[in-house]
């Protein structure tokens, strides 16, 4: 596998993969909501692109009749993290690649279930890497999609540009930048050829720690400064958890707008 750019978002995966699940509690909440909100049909074949230490698929398992799991992303850090929970259920064949989400490697109709939690938005050509799911999936297969929503966590976005502070602001732009609107997501479900059953919006009004939402953003954005010499890398992220810390209510809690975007598609046949 090969990054063209030092800062690839896989970047901050590879660093953070062995804390990540524990920074993004509530990320794996969203992905709970989503495959609960499969329809209720066998699912064999799964496969997961973007999958992380795979947590999605995990709650794919839970609910039963997987036997087969394929899971996509560039981090082998995440990946050698969803190793060790498939290695419960050695009853699963499992083939997972450090790859990017438009080359995945599976057959023509091969899935039963592609999921994507969390990650379409860290990829550089969307609509590409949703035909290639839409591809993998067999007639009557199921695509289950996460993504941040649009208008997500604003507030923090007009706190962090309130800073001035350039390198700051990165963090800000790229909150922005991964907004995936529910009617976007539903316009390219329909061009690539799925049917979308249910493309919906959830808004979570959060009251954390400062330093629970900073945990987070050292989970998933240190690549945003890691073309910065690695000191100047702490600094800016010691700056970013300062800006929390200052904007915290007088409770000494910090507010915040998580919109989630949900879309769940089928392939016609
Ligand atoms: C926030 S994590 C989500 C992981 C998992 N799906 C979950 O719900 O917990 C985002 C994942 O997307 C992966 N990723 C980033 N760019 C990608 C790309 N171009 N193709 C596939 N995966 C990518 C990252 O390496 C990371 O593991």
């Amino acid at each position: 596998m090969s990054r063209s750019t030092v800062n690839h978002p896989a970047e901050s995966f590879e660093r953070s993969a062995r804390a990540y699940e524990v920074l993004v509690a509530l990320n794996r909440a969203g992905s709970r909501r989503l495959v609960r909100s499969l329809p209720d049909e066998p699912y064999g074949r799964v496969l997961d692109v973007g999958c992380g230490t795979g947590f999605a698929t995990m709650q794919a398992v839970a609910r039963g009749g997987v036997n087969e799991v394929t899971g996509v992303d560039p981090a082998q850090a995440m990946l050698d993290v969803f190793t060790q929970h498939l290695s419960a259920h050695p009853g699963i064949r499992a083939d997972l690649r450090a790859a990017d989400a438009v080359s995945t490697g599976v057959p023509d109709g091969w899935a039963d279930l592609v999921l994507c939690t969390m990650a379409l938005h860290w990829m550089p050509d969307r609509p590409a890497a949703i035909r290639e799911m839409a591809r993998a999936l067999r007639p009557r297969g199921v695509l289950g999609i996460l993504a941040p929503g649009q208008g997500h966590d604003r507030p923090t976005v007009d706190i962090i540009m309130a800073t001035g502070d350039a390198e700051v602001i990165r963090l800000a732009d790229s909150i922005v930048a991964n907004e995936i609107p529910v009617g976007w997501l539903a316009g390219v479900l329909g061009e690539v050829g799925l049917e979308p059953l249910d493309v919906w919006s959830e808004t979570r009004e959060r009251v954390v720690a400062p330093d629970a939402v900073a945990d987070r953003m050292d989970a998933v954005a240190t690549h945003l400064w890691a073309d910065l010499p690695e000191p100047a890398q702490h600094d800016v992220m010691a700056r970013v958890r300062r800006v929390f810390r200052d904007a915290a209510a007088p409770d000494g809690m910090y507010r915040y707008r998580f919109v989630k975007t949900f879309a769940v598609a089928r392939k016609p046949g």
